[in-house]
């Protein structure tokens, strides 16, 4: 089996992190939220593995390589424009050719692994084999109707759905997918959805089967998402202290400390996780954060958040719900007249107290 996983797309709801980086890139607790898709896929023994690459190629690539450091080989497939994922499984039929594979969107997490359902799917060897999870609103998402072991239809982002399941992340398909993402037209936002793709096969009389997953899965496309995603990792790691702590610190909890890290004069209240070399001086870290690398962090306090590399806070009393990006500088000034002084990129948000 081969793996495709989907790392192009706009990453609009992301803005502004987006306008300058690769969602999927987003380290969650210091780590890629796209690596932990491709250790997923390795996890249940798919190593051949084609990755869908936009704007953000470059990037993707430097993080990610030829796939050595996770056991894998990487392809990596330019998308010109997000068209869609139907679109994204076209161009990448020469990869794919005719093996069966699975196709996991890359800023999407389940941490169940999917090393279950993949032997579920070699087994019954169904045309596809769709992941669906209970939601209570489930107008939002893509919406599946079963009868017994069959999905009998889906619905988009329905208004009155008929049913609570929703499809997540990953689907697995044999090459008779090509047929159907080949005989759809573009929906009316310009893109060929899986959806439609997938209601092609059912209305032609293919095996399309539900695969119901009981643990969590997050869509890390918004922040209060990534946030929960950062949780939910956080809750899962290991305690490791690689960084230096002074006398008159205190640390609580799990307490993750990467190497080159330092920490003086400052109380940690875990789970949480400080990057490479960065510093936290005089200052408080709260339950559920994640600081990235190189950060300075000086008399402030941050809980519940995401900072990423080399970003500065200083006397910033409190910080919370918040995902910070790349070389950011958040200071308190003396100077008159006290007033915020904001210099933000396009679609930025701020809610002041
Ligand atoms: P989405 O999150 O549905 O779309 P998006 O990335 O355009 O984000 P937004 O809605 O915020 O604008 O995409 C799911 C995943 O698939 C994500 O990792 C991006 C990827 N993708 C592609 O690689 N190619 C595509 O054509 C599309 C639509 C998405």
């Amino acid at each position: 089996m081969r793996g495709l996983i989907l790392s192009g797309g706009r990453g609009t709801r992301l803005r502004p992190i987006t306008h300058t980086g690769a969602k999927q890139l987003v380290p969650v607790a210091n780590k890629p939220v796209l690596f932990y898709g491709i250790e997923a896929l390795v996890a249940a023994g798919i190593t051949e593995i084609g990755v869908v690459v936009g704007d953000t190629a470059e990037e993707v690539r430097a993080a990610v390589g030829d796939g050595a450091r996770f056991g894998a080989r990487v392809t990596y497939l330019p998308q010109a424009a997000p068209l869609g994922l139907a679109h994204a499984v076209q161009i990448a039929r020469p990869f794919l050719q005719d093996h069966p594979f699975v196709m996991y969107l890359g800023d999407n997490f389940i941490p169940g692994g999917i090393t279950a359902v993949v032997a579920e799917f070699a087994a019954r060897r169904p045309d596809a084999l769709i992941l669906l999870k209970r939601m209570p609103h489930p107008e939002r998402f893509g919406v599946a109707v079963l009868d017994g072991e069959r999905v009998v239809r889906l619905e988009e982002k329905p208004a009155r759905p008929s049913s609570d399941l929703i499809l997540v992340g990953v689907y697995l398909f044999q090459p008779t997918i090509f047929e159907a993402v080949d005989a759809i037209e573009p929906s009316a936002r310009g893109e060929l959805e899986i959806t439609d793709a997938l209601q092609w096969q059912i209305d032609h009389g293919r095996a399309v089967i539900p695969h119901l997953i009981e643990g969590p899965w997050i869509d890390t496309g918004k922040m209060d998402d990534l946030l929960e995603c950062n949780r939910v990792v956080l809750d899962m790691l290991p305690e490791r202290r690689e960084g230096t702590v002074s006398e008159d610190s205190r640390l609580v909890g799990k307490v993750i400390l990467e190497a080159g890290s330092e920490v003086r004069g400052s109380s940690l209240r875990g789970p949480c996780i400080i990057g490479e070399r960065t510093r936290i001086v005089d200052a408080y870290v709260g339950p559920y954060t994640a600081i990235y690398h190189d950060v300075v962090i000086e008399r402030s306090e941050v809980q519940h958040a995401i900072v990423l590399e080399d970003t500065v806070i200083c006397d910033v009393p409190k910080l919370e719900d918040s995902l910070i990006g790349r070389s950011v500088r958040i200071a308190r000034s003396q100077r008159r007249p006290q007033a915020y002084k904001l210099m933000l990129g396009d679609h930025s948000q701020v809610e002041l107290p």
